[in-house]
């Protein structure tokens, strides 16, 4: 059955929440529930509407998988900490690390990920904490490009002939699949999250593992979390949708004190657009990107070349993996 589509423009966000909470205290009966706080802005909204539904009857994990951005556990689990929501950080880095070994196909280094998570990580959760039910943030973009065959989303199922019961042991609630991004940032707002989460720039799931162009590998990762870092603070008074730090597998030649180093490339990309659904480059100013290339040739050992995107999407598409 299609999904039905509720515009941000005309939803009535009160009654949405009011609803959604409803909702998944039916689902959910007496019984128990779980769900993964990545910190991004549909986890987030996620669990502050199953949290309102459930109380402590939620288990909230942020999952840390070795391939988020920096500080990022620490950072979120005390943002939750000040709006009374518990969470538990489970360290999986090495179980994900060991599924992306040789893994270079972008399809193939997706779906690793949503095993790992779902069948290895979360299956474990669920047995342990007695639930039958996960909640989680999937959105309509990330329906339509799975099943448009763009890209494998890591948390679609259903629209793919998946029964999660079957494959994975546990049921899928999935409140936000008829938004896009601006519904979700309303709804977020709405259920009291701060504008830091709300207006937070989208984050891929696969998460840094859809920036490194070939094996995500952990001195790869290393090396694109901390372009990332540097993006990120160098952009962030940018009105732009997304920005990012992409590092690729081919290598160039290029000079490193004084002497010759066949060293890597780093892309950045930032985007404007509305609904993640088209994108155009921002057209940003040449001494930001200046300060920027600079920065990351300095700062990141080992990279001698940085370039920005300057095509839309599509042909493109936002994250390169
Ligand atoms: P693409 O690369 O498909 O990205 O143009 C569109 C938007 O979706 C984000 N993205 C994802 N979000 N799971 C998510 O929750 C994913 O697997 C995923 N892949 C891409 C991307 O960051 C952009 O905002």
């Amino acid at each position: 059955m299609a999904i039905q589509e509720i515009k941000a423009a005309t939803m009535d966000t009160r009654e949405f929440v009011a609803k959604k909470i409803q909702e998944i205290s039916q689902a959910v009966e007496e019984g128990d529930a779980i769900n993964a706080l990545s910190g991004g802005v549909d986890s987030s909204c996620v669990t502050m509407l199953g949290h309102k539904a459930l109380g402590n009857r939620l288990k909230t994990y942020f999952i840390n998988n070795g391939i988020m951005r920096e500080n990022e556990p620490e950072t979120i689990i005390s943002i939750f900490k000040t709006l009374g929501v518990p969470v538990e950080v489970i360290d999986a880095q090495d179980v994900f690390f060991d599924a992306l070994k040789g893994i270079t196909d972008p399809e193939e280094k997706r779906e690793a990920i949503t095993q790992t998570f779902y069948k290895e990580v979360f299956a474990e959760l669920v047995k342990k904490s007695n639930s039958r039910y996960l909640l989680q943030g999937t959105i309509l973009t990330d329906v339509d490009e799975t099943v448009a065959g763009i890209k494998r989303q890591h948390n679609v199922f259903e629209q793919l002939g998946i029964d999660p019961q079957k494959a994975f042991g546990y049921k899928i609630i999935e409140p936000l699949v008829q938004l896009r991004k601006d519904g979700v940032r309303k709804v977020a707002e709405a259920v009291g999250l701060p504008e830091t989460i709300y207006n937070r720039m989208p984050f891929p799931g696969p998460a840094l593992s859809a920036r490194v162009i070939g094996e995500a590998t952990r001195e790869k990762i290393g090396i694109v979390k901390r372009a990332t870092v540097i993006t990120e603070e160098m952009l962030q008074g940018v009105k732009a949708f997304q920005y990012m730090a992409i590092l690729h597998q081919d290598r160039v030649t290029g000079i490193c004190n004084g002497k010759r180093e066949f060293g890597m490339q780093v892309e950045i990309r930032c985007w404007d657009s509305i609904d993640a659904r088209n994108a155009t480059f921002t057209r940003l100013p040449y001494d930001i990107l200046e300060k920027l290339a600079g920065r990351i040739v300095t700062e990141v050992p080992g990279v001698v070349s940085v370039t920005y995107n300057i095509t839309t999407k599509p042909p493109s598409t936002m994250e390169a993996v």
